[in-house]
């Protein structure tokens, strides 16, 4: 059985499984911590290009971060130690910032998520670096697509596994799968919370939306199968097969009518081409 639990945000939040609901404060406090990982997104896009290394993308992200008056919530997170998620190519997520040189043809996501005044903001895009091939740039764009038919499910009254349902339907229509190893995830004070947010499920089932709800959509497409395998630094995801993968994510709150999306780009920045 589901469980949910009124919170206010002086309250202190236990991750003990309850689906918070949030009042209108929360969702101010959200607004700022997402327009904060959004202008850091958008910063990124004229950098990510040839030559450039994920360490000074990372360095830039944690500068922005603190700039910004929040900490790099995955700084120090179960032992990690960069300021963003970097994942290239075949790497579905959690890939580390490293002397790595990003170049012509790859595509690259950058996940960022600023603590700001005790609410986590969290989102990732898709960047192309140079010229990127049609078979690439069309999974980006697919990817981008499933997540905004997930989020255009999100409304009082639907439930959970129809968001994953038109996710997986829209992948699968492309020949494409979805991962599964990886979810996304209810947060606010906290990072990962209840609920999992599964990206291929049954429409219809999971616990029913209700207004004050948080939480990430972030689905992994892959190219080719959808199995992952985690490196043994313990973070990095890759395909197994190698395949290409991409993601985004965006932090939504559940309205009264419908969706808010905390970290859409004040730029029209959202999705690629950035120019
Ligand atoms: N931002 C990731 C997410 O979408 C989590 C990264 S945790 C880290 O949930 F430690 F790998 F950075
Ligand atoms: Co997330
Ligand atoms: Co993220």
């Amino acid at each position: 059985m589901t469980e949910y639990q009124v919170i206010d945000s002086a309250d202190t939040v236990l991750r003990d499984g309850t689906i918070k609901l949030h009042g209108p404060d929360a969702f101010e406090g959200m607004r700022r911590a997402g327009r904060l990982a959004a202008d850091i997104l958008d910063a990124m896009a004229p950098l990510v290009k040839p030559g450039v290394s994920t360490a000074e993308l990372d360095d830039i992200v944690r500068e922005m971060t603190l700039a910004g008056g929040a900490v790099p919530a995955t700084l120090g997170y179960r032992g990690y130690t960069h300021s963003c998620c970097i994942s290239i190519n075949h790497v579905i997520c959690h890939g580390i910032p490293s002397e790595k040189i990003l170049k012509d043809g790859d595509i690259v996501n950058i996940d960022v998520t600023p603590l700001l005044d005790g609410w986590h903001g969290d989102t990732s895009r898709m960047y192309l670096v140079g010229d990127v091939p049609l078979k690439a740039r069309k999974l980006v764009d697919v990817t981008h697509e499933c997540l905004m038919l997930g989020i255009e499910q999100v409304k009082p009254g639907a439930r959970l596994g129809d968001i994953g349902a038109v996710i997986e339907a829209h992948a699968r229509a492309h020949r494409y799968t979805t991962v599964r190893e990886f979810c996304g995830h209810g947060l606010g004070r906290l990072f990962h919370d209840a609920p999992e947010v599964i990206h291929a499920a049954k429409a219809g089932t999971g616990p029913e939306l209700k207004p004050g709800m948080f939480f990430t959509i972030e689905p992994m497409i892959n190219a080719g199968k959808p199995w992952a395998k985690v490196l043994s630094d313990g973070w990095t995801a890759v395909s197994r097969d190698k395949s290409l993968s991409a993601q985004f994510e965006h932090s939504l709150g559940v309205t009264e009518t419908g969706v808010e999306i905390f970290t859409k780009s004040q730029r029209g920045l959202d999705k690629p081409p950035y120019s």
